[in-house]
């Protein structure tokens, strides 16, 4: 859950490299570092805190030299802290690492290097590949490229790491398993980088690292290595996302920038291929056992499409939080149909279980919005969301495409993908209505209720997975405690922490889960709370009403997320907290 990025071309390189860096943020952002190589000696400077803070206070941007690497840290072995941040160095400060993953194998190979006389200076898994290279290199005048070969021999774990070195000055050597590592092409510069996104501005021809593969990219060159000596070139592929789509525009966040963007999001998400798309839905019908898998806010946008399933096809289905899914793989066999959904196509969780579902022989088809990553390798097929570059940590828009992906399952299983496409077009304009007919008015209910310790979050039905999302979205990123539960769930237990003033939101749309959900939400008024309705008709029982616009009865969750989602951000901001880089979290998580 790092971000690593490698520039070599003009000086200076750092400089790109830093603002290639920026872009990765989104990746990990506890501490960030850079390093070069110039007149025969490493420039290394690193740093805790934001990159900007970063960079105010090491200058990262300004160490000399026509080759750099760059890292921005989301920890998983050793604190946060200067010596922790990456660059890593071998012992002897010659050659540097930029990594991103895990190398599980980390104490013993550390053992195994102290014991030739290694001294390591951090708490990091990754400094074992700095050591490692340091020892293939050592004294034997080796290329960069072969003793990074050498070492990845060693590696157990996950990875993509890029090194340069003072004996082999003008390179960046990278390597991947398991881990993301693409290669951009640009105009007599290259690049290599956890993302392609953070170096669109300067070219977007694009060749994928494949696992066990090394890059090796020179002022002049980049070619492959697959194990031997022989030098592979590899043809680039164009990427259509653009460095604009990565910017915050007029938006003061991210996260503000991709709520509104969801109009928009969800009529590209109804674009797919129809005959593919519809095998994909005739295959799940056809199942005899369908599981969907996800984190998250995905697997709560695959909360609302187990009831699509069910509702508009019969079938049931379902849903299982990909962390534990694996414990249930004893139950998955050839005849069962995996989905598994997720925005990065990164996260290691659902990736683990599909691997597992795959071995035992089921099928697997992915909803992501990223193609090219771990989990669409791994899949039968591949679902794309289509819903453009998602920087800010909370998922928005990616949650609003998921959820356009799972009503055009559903109806396609009942052979009304045309239908329900244009459902959803026409739709995106309720949502737009939900936006603007709130947005404003929400920044008044957040300054209200923005010291409340606790919020509650209430639903039935199809609509329940919105109670769980929005409270997932206030929690994350305003740090108020919330959970979301089943309204008829509140009277077991949870009603017992209702006091006066507590916020409790019922979403109660005027659909089949009207009456039930206002029923249970009174109970809890009668006890002290303050009711927040979200619905399209008023009611004297709401303490505040969100109000959102009528639309067809199943198609509730696209409106009734989209104000919740505003209301997170306005907490949050008025709050004093940063939206889109909460502490302790990173978009992509590629750690178990
Ligand atoms: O990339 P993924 O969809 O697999 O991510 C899953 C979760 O990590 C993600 O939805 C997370 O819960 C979000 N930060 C929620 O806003």
């Amino acid at each position: 859950m790092c971000g690593i990025v490698g520039f070599v071309g003009d000086t200076p390189a750092a400089a790109t490299a830093l603002n290639a860096l920026r872009k990765l943020e989104y990746r990990g952002y506890d501490s960030a570092g850079m390093a070069t190589v110039h007149d025969s000696r490493l420039w290394v400077k690193k740093g805790v805190g934001r990159l900007d803070d970063v960079e105010k206070n090491h200058g990262l941007s300004i160490i000399p030299g026509s080759v750099a690497i760059g890292h921005t840290r989301w920890a998983t072995h050793g604190r946060v802290t200067t010596c922790n941040a990456h660059p890593h160095l071998d012992c002897k400060g010659r050659i540097a690492i930029v990594h991103n993953g895990v190398i599980e194998n980390y104490q013993e190979l550390r053992r195994f290097l102290e014991s030739r006389g290694h001294v390591f200076s951090s708490e990091t898994d990754t400094e074992v590949i700095a050591h490692l290279v340091g020892d293939q290199m050592g004294g034997k005048s080796l290329l960069l490229e072969k003793a990074v070969q050498r070492a990845i021999r060693s590696l157990e774990g996950t990875f993509s790491f890029l090194a340069i070195a003072i004996a082999d000055p003008g390179k960046i050597v990278g390597a991947k398993k398991e881990s993301p590592l693409v290669v951009g092409i640009g105009n007599g510069c290259y690049f290599a980088a956890s993302d392609p996104l953070c170096f669109l501005d300067h070219t977007n021809e694009v060749v994928t690292v494949n696992d066990g593969e090394v890059s090796v990219l020179t002022g002049q060159d980049v070619f492959f290595l697959n194990g031997g000596d022989t030098k592979m070139r590899r043809t680039a592929s164009k990427v259509d996302w653009k460095w604009e789509d990565a910017d915050k525009g007029k938006y003061e966040h991210f996260m503000l920038k991709e709520i509104m963007e969801q109009p928009a999001a969800v009529r590209r998400a109804t674009a797919q291929d129809r005959e593919s798309f519809t095998e994909v839905a005739m295959d799940i019908l056809r199942a005899n056992q369908v599981i969907i898998t996800a984190c998250g806010s995905s697997r709560y946008a695959a909360l609302v499409g187990r009831y699509l399933f069910s509702k508009v096809a019969g079938k049931f289905c379902d849903v299982v939080m990909a962390p534990e899914f694996h414990y249930f793989s004893d139950s998955v066999d050839r005849n069962t149909v995996v989905i598994a959904i997720s925005q990065s196509g990164e996260t290691a969780d659902v990736v683990e279980g599909v691997k597992r579902a795959r071995s035992n022989g089921a099928k697997v088809f992915s909803i992501v919005n990223r193609s090219g990553t771990v989990l669409a390798g791994l899949s039968d097929k591949v679902i794309p969301l289509n819903a453009g570059p998602e920087i800010g940590v909370a998922a928005t828009k990616s949650f609003s495409s998921q959820l356009a992906v799972f009503y055009l399952l559903a109806f396609a299983m009942n052979n009304r993908f045309e239908s329900s496409a244009q459902k959803l077009r026409d739709l995106s304009y309720a949502v737009s209505i939900a936006i603007d007919c709130n947005n404003g008015n929400l920044q008044q209910l957040a300054l209200k209720c923005a010291e409340s310790k606790d919020f509650y979050y209430i639903a039935r039905g199809i609509n329940f997975a919105v109670a769980s999302e929005a409270a997932l979205k206030l929690k994350e990123i305003s740090y108020i405690h919330a959970e979301g539960l089943p309204a008829g769930e509140l009277k077991h237990g949870t009603l017992a922490l209702i006091d006066e003033g507590t916020p409790l939101v019922v979403i109660c749309p005027k659909d089949y889960t009207f009456r039930e959900t206002l029923t249970n939400a009174m109970e809890a008024k009668a006890r002290g709370a303050y009711m927040i309705g979200v619905s399209d008709e008023p009611n004297e029982s709401y303490d505040y009403w969100i109000r959102i616009p009528e639309v067809e009865e199943l198609f509730y969750p696209m409106v009734t997320v989209v104000p919740l989602q505003l209301l997170a951000y306005h907490l949050a901001v008025s709050r004093g907290k940063d939206p889109d880089r909460p502490r302790n979290l990173a978009k992509s998580v590629t750690v178990k």
